[in-house]
């Protein structure tokens, strides 16, 4: 029999608990290939007091009986996050301040393909759709299939993405700045946005 999972939609003051916990998560689960990630909870801490801090943000937290967190997705304003995310969406002529962002998707493996992914998507859909945005969008960090560090049997979320109703815009680029496993310094990543519009 598969273990109880607990599912919790937190936001402002509710998140303080959790930040180390979410950003362990994040700092394991990105480790893996795309993002190869070599990440520390101070800068996570960082990051994540966003969330903490913007008024309508979401994060939907997946926990175990024991209380451990498995899997968390996030989500916000766009116009909450910082210059870097909203420069493209400026660029491209869009209004900020219709978009909402989807900040992470992501789940230990071993809990992987159990349909917590649709469910991250479902959650943070309808807190945009209450709110009424008229776009969601998230961004995934650009690697050439010929990638030296991408594992045999890689597969792409593009599939997943598109049968949730999101583009690719190759028109909205982003480039952030991490220290890759085995890199020396931070070096700047590109990273693509997929968006999803809805109609009233
Ligand atoms: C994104 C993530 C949270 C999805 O979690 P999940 O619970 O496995 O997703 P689901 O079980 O809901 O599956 C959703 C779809 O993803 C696809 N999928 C499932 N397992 C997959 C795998 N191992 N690799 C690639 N795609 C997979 C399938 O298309 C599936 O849809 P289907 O069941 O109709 O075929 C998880 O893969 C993850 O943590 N990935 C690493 C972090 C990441 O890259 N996040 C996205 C960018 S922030």
């Amino acid at each position: 029999m598969k273990a109880p999972l607990h599912i919790h939609e937190l936001r402002g003051e509710a998140l303080a608990p959790w930040l180390d916990a979410l950003g362990g998560l994040r700092i394991r689960v990105f480790r893996e290939y795309p993002y190869l990630y070599a990440g520390t909870l101070e800068y996570e801490r960082e990051y994540l007091a966003v969330y903490q801090n913007a008024r309508d943000s979401l994060v939907v937290l997946v926990t175990d009986d024991a209380g451990n967190a498995l899997g968390a997705a996030t989500c916000l304003p766009l116009a909450a996050e910082g210059p870097e995310f909203r420069e493209p969406f400026l660029k491209a002529g869009m209004d900020v301040a219709e978009v909402f962002y989807f900040g992470e998707s992501i789940l230990l493996p071993e809990w992987r393909g159990r349909g917590i992914g649709k469910l991250f998507f479902d959650r943070r859909e309808a807190h945009a759709q209450r709110l009424g945005y008229p776009v969601t969008a998230f961004c995934a960090v650009d690697r050439p299939d010929t990638h030296p560090q991408r594992p045999a049997g890689y597969r792409p979320l593009d599939g997943f993405w598109q049968s949730r109703g999101y583009a690719k815009q190759p028109g909205l680029q982003a480039r952030f700045v991490w220290k890759e496993i085995g890199e020396e310094n931070q070096s700047p990543k590109s990273l693509t946005f997929w968006t999803r519009q809805w109609i009233p």
